[in-house]
Order: C-alpha cells, then structure tokens, then sequence
C-alpha cells in the first residue's frame, strides 16, 4: 500500500503515532522505517521530528535498518530466561546460521531478542512477525522454521 494511503487511514492525533509508525514498516518489504517514513509520520501528525525519532529508537519493536520479511524476536525477560530462552536463541542461531541482529543471506529471517511479551505462562515464548509462540522446545523451532519457509 502507497505510503500516502497509509497516512490517510489515521486521524491527525499524537496518539496514533505508534500505530501509524507500525504499518508505515509493515509496509516495507525489509521491516523497517527509512528516514522518510519518519518525516512522513512527523509531519502528517504535526509532531516534531525528534518525537518520532524518540518512539522509534524507544520501542525495539521497530527498526531503522533493513531486516529480513519475517523478524522472529525471541523473549529475553526473566522468566523465559529460567525457562529456557537461551537455549531457544541458540537453536535458532544454529538453525538460521545467523547471530543475534543479523539476518539470513537470503533475506527470510531476522533474529532480535526482546522483553516480556506478555505471555509468560507458556515460556519461552518468541514471536514472529504478528505471531505468538510458547511454550518452545528446538521440535516446535524447526516446525515454525519449516513452515515459515514454505510459506516464503
Ligand atoms: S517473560 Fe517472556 S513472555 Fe513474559
């Protein structure tokens, strides 16, 4: 979707702005907000600049550089930690071939570590893209993998 019909499914208010900035990246095929989008957002909502900047290098949510189609951000918080995270980062580098912030050569994956999202009763937990994984176990981690690439 054109960046300017974007904008224009959002009211001129501040308070849109972390949902305006989210599907200005969405609608970047690498996942990520380029200086523009923020002059975009910044001036469509009649914020200063700077505020856009802030929310952006606030949230780890969104990025200022090119990143893979999908972004698996896998939960770093204390208690997927007790429950295993590591050890789901570290499969996930070893299946991916690729480091924490890096993407695959082929452009599929990003691997990004966050805090809590929210839904620590089946930790770990990890995301990918808009989508919520508990309870992980390396098994479940190629399955997701394998489905993801199929998908392309
Ligand atoms: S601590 Fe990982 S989802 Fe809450």
């Amino acid at each position: 979707m054109e960046k300017k019909a974007i904008l224009q499914r959002f009211p001129r208010s501040p308070d849109v702005l972390l949902a305006l900035l989210h599907e200005l990246q969405r609608a970047n095929p690498q996942n990520y907000l380029t200086p523009e989008d923020l002059a975009l957002a910044a001036e469509y909502l009649g914020l200063p600049l700077s505020r856009v900047r802030d929310a952006v290098t606030f949230y780890t949510m969104f990025s200022l550089h090119p990143r893979g189609k999908h972004v698996i951000r896998v939960c770093d918080s204390p208690n997927c930690h007790l429950f295993g995270a590591w050890s789901v980062v570290e499969e996930l580098q070893r299946l991916l071939g690729v480091g924490v912030g890096e993407t695959t050569p082929d452009g599929l994956f990003t691997l990004e570590l966050t805090s809590c999202l929210g839904a620590c009763g089946v930790a770990p937990v990890m995301m990918v893209d808009d989508e919520v994984f508990g309870n992980l176990t390396p098994q479940k981690l190629r399955e997701i993998l394998a489905r993801l690439k199929e998908e392309g």
